[in-house]
C-alpha cells in the first residue's frame, strides 16, 4: 500500500525520500517557489514554499514526506505571507517589469500574478548593481537576480564550469563570478549551458535573443504559473 500524507484534505500518494514539494508536484498540486527546480537538489531558499505541517511552517521543498501528514498550503494566511517574500523580493532587487525581456517568461512576475500583487507595498531600495554585458553571447543583469543560487548549481553540478557563487549576506549579497577579472567574458559559460537555462528571472539573458517571442505569446501571458509548473514538473 503507498503511504499518503494530506495536502490541503486531498490525499497525495509519496515514495521514501520524497519531499513534499516533490509529492504535490507528482500529484499536480502547486505549491509555489522559486528557488526550487526539481532537477536540482532543494535549496530552500526563498521560502515561498512554506506550507502548515501539524501546525508548524516548514519549507515544502526541503521537508521530506512522512506518512500522516497534514499539510496546508493554499490557505490564505500562506498566501498573504508569500504576498509579502514576493512583495520584498521585488524591491530588494530593481525588478522593472515593462522594459524587461523575460517578462511573461519570468517566475517572479508569474509567482506575482498568481498571488494577486497589486503593488510591491514596501519602499524600493533601488540598489546599486553592476551589469556583466562583457561576455560575447550572455549577459548578466544582477538588479534582476534574487539569489535563488540556481545558475550557481546548474553551472557547477551539471555543467561543471562553477561560473557562479554568492558573496556578501543579507542586502549586501552579490552573485559573483568565478574569473580573475571577475567578469563573464573571462569565463568558459556558453549560452548552451544549463545555467543559461535555469534562471527564474531575467538575470542571465542568452544576447540577440530578446524579444523573439513578442510579448503577449509567452509562456505566462497564456498560462497561471500554478498551471504551466504542474503541467511541465510533472512531467
Ligand atoms: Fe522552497 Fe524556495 S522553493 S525555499
Amino acid at each position: 500500500m503507498s503511504k499518503t500524507i494530506s495536502i490541503d484534505g486531498q490525499a497525495v500518494a509519496f515514495s521514501d525520500g520524497q519531499t513534499i514539494m516533490d509529492a504535490a508536484l507528482a500529484a499536480g498540486i502547486y505549491i509555489p517557489h522559486l528557488c526550487h527546480n526539481p532537477e536540482f537538489k532543494p535549496h530552500g531558499s526563498c521560502k515561498l514554499c512554506t506550507v502548515k505541517v501539524n501546525g508548524r511552517n516548514v519549507a515544502s521543498c526541503t521537508m521530506p514526506a512522512v506518512e500522516g501528514q497534514e499539510v496546508l498550503s493554499d490557505t490564505g494566511e500562506l498566501n498573504a505571507e508569500r504576498l509579502v517574500l514576493t512583495q520584498m523580493l521585488f524591491v530588494e532587487g530593481n525588478h522593472l517589469c515593462p522594459g524587461c525581456e523575460k517578462s511573461g517568461n519570468c517566475q517572479l512576475q508569474a509567482v506575482a500574478y498568481y498571488l494577486g500583487m497589486m503593488s510591491p507595498h514596501f519602499n524600493h531600495f533601488y540598489p546599486q548593481r553592476e551589469v556583466d554585458a562583457s561576455h560575447p553571447d550572455v549577459l548578466l543583469d544582477r538588479n534582476r537576480c534574487i539569489y535563488c543560487e540556481l545558475c550557481v548549481r546548474a553551472s557547477r553540478d551539471v555543467d561543471g564550469k562553477s561560473v557562479f557563487g554568492l558573496s556578501g549576506r543579507g542586502i549586501g549579497t552579490t552573485l559573483v563570478v568565478n574569473s580573475t577579472s571577475g567578469r563573464l567574458g573571462d569565463t568558459s559559460i556558453a549560452a548552451t549551458d544549463k545555467a543559461m537555462q535555469v534562471c527564474p528571472t531575467g538575470a542571465l539573458l542568452v544576447k540577440r535573443r530578446g524579444f523573439a517571442v513578442p510579448i503577449g505569446d509567452r509562456i505566462y501571458d497564456h498560462l497561471s504559473i500554478k498551471d504551466h509548473l504542474s503541467i511541465k514538473e510533472v512531467q
